[in-house]
């Protein structure tokens, strides 16, 4: 991307990032997913990243999020609520660990240093919820605030006093790290104060029962748990908070009780009486990134939403003395999952034409990883739907992946709109055969009205694949219908275009067997002439005919040229065979395809000029070889300008016999006909 393409984009991105967060924030509403506008705001950080200059202090990257609202009173925070930067990957988080490795090495060479700074983590759930501080003075529930600025917030306790995972009372109960923590907490319940923070947030179960009585009640739904949450704790009418059912996770005390670790804040607030968020001691960064896969795979079956983990510098010591960056603390990081959800932009709209004559639109995207796995093409089904969906050739569009299905395009970022965007057209003509297309009355799809079109382009592709062509692996026929079903191929070359997270999510495909698949198809890419000749299937032209051209004309330029002159003076070839060869290069459509496969990483390798020593004689093969294969010494005597006959003939040159050879052995004893073994065979073919 160029700077001016990257500062265009920037704008865009910014505008409409702007919007969202003045909805998420000051409103408390959001109408795309928060995963989506993660997503666009990744997008901005790392433009920004790549172009540093394009900085501006008032782009969404360089914001203190939250406002708070004028009806409550304000409370400031004794310390910062501070925010987390986000790490995509487990390769984000190993940079992260780097970093912080870094400023740990500097500083342990330049003063006192701690040994035991080492860096061991403790790794949590990141609730999809709302930041809370609770300060209790003399042990009894004082204030209760919301974030705010990060500096000064909303005193909201009436509302809090209304979750029941809050006690209003600090007792002293079991699991204390050591007695001194123990002492020091017991004395200031008695007198004192102590600041406990946490994610005030709401189950999944708790959501849909509300929504559900909504429902009942025929008032609108609300959109997700986290906005319903905070929005319960923001009324000036604590009732609403009760009905709303919230809850409350501790995971972090602000007071100095003598915790050394971020795990014994943990015990601490356990032992306080408080719920802690769930999470564990890691002692390093492998077993956090061993955790994240874990919850991750879970994630569903968890009672409230997450979208990641937070993870952090278990030593308290360590954590303070790396310090803060703008808004967020160095020692830590919120380890987020692989989105479900994501945005890219849509590079184009082709129409591939299905098993039956069935033409399906789907949508090139800019490569973007989903779940995983880098995606870059998404169906958009029929005209219906595109219209529904109202996406447009350069749209920025949110797709999602619900499970292990194929990604589907939920719908386009209008806001992110230039006015370049194109609307898609159906053509009126099959793309593959030229045919008609027509939309009969009551159905959704738009069909080739040539019946044979789609039945002759599998027949065609399955050649294409097939072992004495291209020879992909795993290509067979019952993969080439599926691929064709579902829109992923209509014709050879877009074999080559095909990705490993396009196939991962079809039905018979797992993430080995499209590994596989895509490595058999990269493999297949450099090919000899006379293979490369034969794959294409032009009439007349069986896999002798395709080695007898290749040897003739030695490369393709020459034979696309060819007239039928010179084409008839290849072996073998007459008038029927010149024709139908030339014919097949006039062709547009396979002219096209020509070129589609060299784009797409065809390479034809050279014809090797061979010593045509076997020139003029005729094999026939009988009996079970050893070494090679029945079709490996049939190339073998093509190649070196021999011919392979069926049947033993007083003609006959040679009979190549094996082990337990039949009746062929026996007529070539009688006719006299030299019979060798597959040792002098190989001698002669060396
Ligand atoms: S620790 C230094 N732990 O994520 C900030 N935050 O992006 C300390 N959150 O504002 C936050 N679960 O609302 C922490 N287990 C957890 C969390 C968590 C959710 C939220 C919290 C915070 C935001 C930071």
């Amino acid at each position: 991307m160029t700077k001016k393409e990257a500062a265009k984009r920037i704008a865009q991105l910014r505008k409409t990032i702007n919007y969202y967060s003045y909805q998420y924030h000051v409103l408390d509403k959001l109408d795309i997913s928060a995963a989506a506008w993660d997503s666009l705001k990744h997008e901005l950080k790392q433009l920004e990243d790549a172009f540093p200059d394009l900085i501006t202090p008032d782009s969404p990257t360089r914001r203190v999020s939250g406002q708070p609202l004028d009806k409550f009173i304000k409370v400031s925070h004794k310390e910062r609520m501070l925010s987390l930067e986000d790490a995509f990957s487990p390769e984000e988080t190993a940079a992260w660990q780097e970093r912080i490795q870094k400023l740990v090495s500097a500083s342990a060479k330049s003063a006192a240093s701690n040994p035991r700074d080492k860096l061991d983590y403790f790794a949590e759930l990141k609730i999809d919820g709302f930041a809370i501080s609770l300060v209790y003075k003399d042990g009894l529930f004082a204030v209760g605030s919301t974030r705010g600025d990060g500096r000064t917030g909303e005193d909201v306790t009436q509302n809090l006093k209304t979750i029941e995972s809050i006690p209003l009372k600090l007792e002293i109960r079991n699991g204390w790290p050591n007695d001194n923590i123990k002492k020091k907490v017991e004395a200031l319940v008695k007198k004192g104060e102590i600041e406990i923070r946490g994610e005030v947030y709401m189950t999944k179960s708790a959501f849909k029962k509300v929504n559900r009585e909504r429902e009942k009640e025929g008032r609108p739904l609300y959109a997700n748990p986290r906005n319903t949450a905070a929005g319960g704790i923001r009324q000036l009418d604590p009732k609403i908070a009760a009905d709303r059912q919230l809850n409350f996770l501790a995971y972090d005390i602000v007071s100095d009780l003598g915790q050394k670790t971020h795990r014994e804040k943990h015990q601490i607030a356990r032992a306080l009486g408080f719920k802690t968020d769930i999470g564990g001691y890691c002692r390093n960064l492998d077993e956090v990134i061993a955790f994240w896969e874990r919850v991750e795979k879970k994630r569903e079956k968890i009672p409230f939403q997450i979208d990641g983990l937070v993870v952090q510098v278990n030593s308290d010591n360590l954590f303070k003395k790396l310090g803060v960056v703008g808004k967020t603390p160095r020692g830590a990081i919120a380890f987020k999952f692989r989105p479900a959800e994501t945005t890219t932009v849509v590079e184009d709209i082709i129409v591939q034409v299905g098993r039956t004559g069935a033409l399906t639109p789907v949508a090139k995207l800019r490569p973007v990883k989903i779940g995983g796995v880098v995606v870059t093409r998404a169906t958009l089904h029929n005209e219906d739907e595109i219209k529904r969906l109202d996406v447009r050739i350069g749209d920025t569009v949110l797709i999602q992946r619900a499970g292990d299905v194929i990604p589907d395009i939920v719908g386009a970022i209008k806001k992110m709109r230039t006015g370049k965007e194109k609307k898609f057209v159906m053509p009126k003509n099959c793309p593959i055969c030229g045919g008609q297309v027509v939309r009969s009355e009551g159905e959704a799809v738009h069909r080739c009205v040539n019946k044979k079109c789609a039945v002759i382009q599998k027949r065609q592709i399955n050649h294409f694949a097939s072992r004495k062509a291209f020879d992909i692996d795993g290509l067979g026929p019952k993969i080439v219908a599926q691929l064709m079903n579902e829109g992923m191929i209509s014709k050879s070359s877009d074999i080559f275009t095909l990705q490993e997270g396009d196939l991962i999510p079809l039905e018979r495909f797992d993430q080995k067997s499209a590994k596989n698949l895509i490595n058999a198809v990269k493999e297949s890419r450099r090919i000899t002439l006379s293979k490369f000749i034969y794959a294409l299937g032009i009439r007349h032209v069986g896999e002798e005919t395709a080695i007898n051209l290749a040897n003739y004309f030695s490369r393709l330029e020459k034979i696309k040229k060819a007239k039928l002159d010179d084409l008839l003076k290849v072996k073998d070839t007459g008038e029927i065979v010149a024709k139908s060869v030339r014919e097949w290069f006039n062709d547009k459509s396979n002219q096209k395809l020509l070129a589609d496969l060299v784009e797409n990483g065809v390479e034809i390798e050279k014809q090797k000029t061979v010593k045509r020593k076997l020139a003029g004689k005729t094999f026939v093969l009988t009996g079970q070889l050893e070494e090679f294969t029945r079709d490996q010494v049939k190339d073998r005597i093509r190649r070196l300008g021999g011919d392979v006959s069926s049947s033993v003939s007083p003609e006959t040159d040679f009979v190549v016999a094996g082990a337990e050879p039949g009746s062929k052995y026996d007529r070539a004893k009688k006719l006299g006909v030299k019979i060798i073994g597959e040792k002098e065979f190989k001698e002669m073919t060396r």
